[in-house]
């Protein structure tokens, strides 16, 4: 029987979303951690990513035409959590965490190296909800490694995870 839990608790019961590092160029680049993120069309195809506007990559999001999604696996844990944790304002987060820029074919944004996928942006929308502004974009170019596996993709919740058994 299921009981009366708090709307904390009820939101809590996800297991987790996909782990992403946005990065967005500007006069200063950068790259932020996110778990907000999302696929919201298909043709087009289009990717939302929730922002909070407390954040340094907000202002930058807001000003720049595009932007990428590069997505980590277990192996960038570490760079995951440290630009999850650290401001753009005060660091370049690319040397913090030891991450490479990459030039993109389409967009100005930087992709990021070392994650084995990268989609980038052109930005479409930027929708408020709440606490968190969805920047929604065009994919216009992706770029993925072949040996690129799903199962060592991130999901954070609370915590960190990867994907557990295939059921279908
Ligand atoms: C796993 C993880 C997921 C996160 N998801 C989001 C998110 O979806 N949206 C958001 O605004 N901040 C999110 N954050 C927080 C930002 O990454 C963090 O505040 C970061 O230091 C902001 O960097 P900036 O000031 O350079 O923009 C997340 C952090 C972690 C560690």
């Amino acid at each position: 029987m299921k009981k009366e839990v708090s709307v904390d608790d009820g939101t809590d019961a996800f297991s987790g979303f996909p782990v992403v590092l946005c990065s967005v160029g500007g006069e200063k680049d950068n790259i932020i951690t996110l778990a907000l993120c999302h696929v919201f069309s298909f043709k087009p195809a289009l990717v939302g990513i929730g922002v909070s506007p407390k954040r340094f990559s907000y202002g930058l999001l807001r000003k720049s035409e595009d932007f990428a999604v590069n997505i980590p696996t277990r192996r960038q844990l570490e760079a995951v959590q440290v630009c999850g944790s650290k401001s753009g304002r005060r660091v370049d987060k690319f040397k913090a965490a030891g991450l490479t820029r990459e030039k993109a074919s389409k967009i100005s944004s930087p992709l990021v190296a070392e994650c084995p996928v990268s989609l980038e942006c052109v930005k479409v929308k930027e929708v408020e909800t709440g606490d968190h502004v969805w920047f929604v974009g065009e994919v216009v170019a992706a770029r993925r490694e072949e040996s690129y596996d799903k199962a060592d993709m991130l999901l954070y919740w609370g915590d960190y995870r990867v994907i557990g058994e295939k059921l279908g």
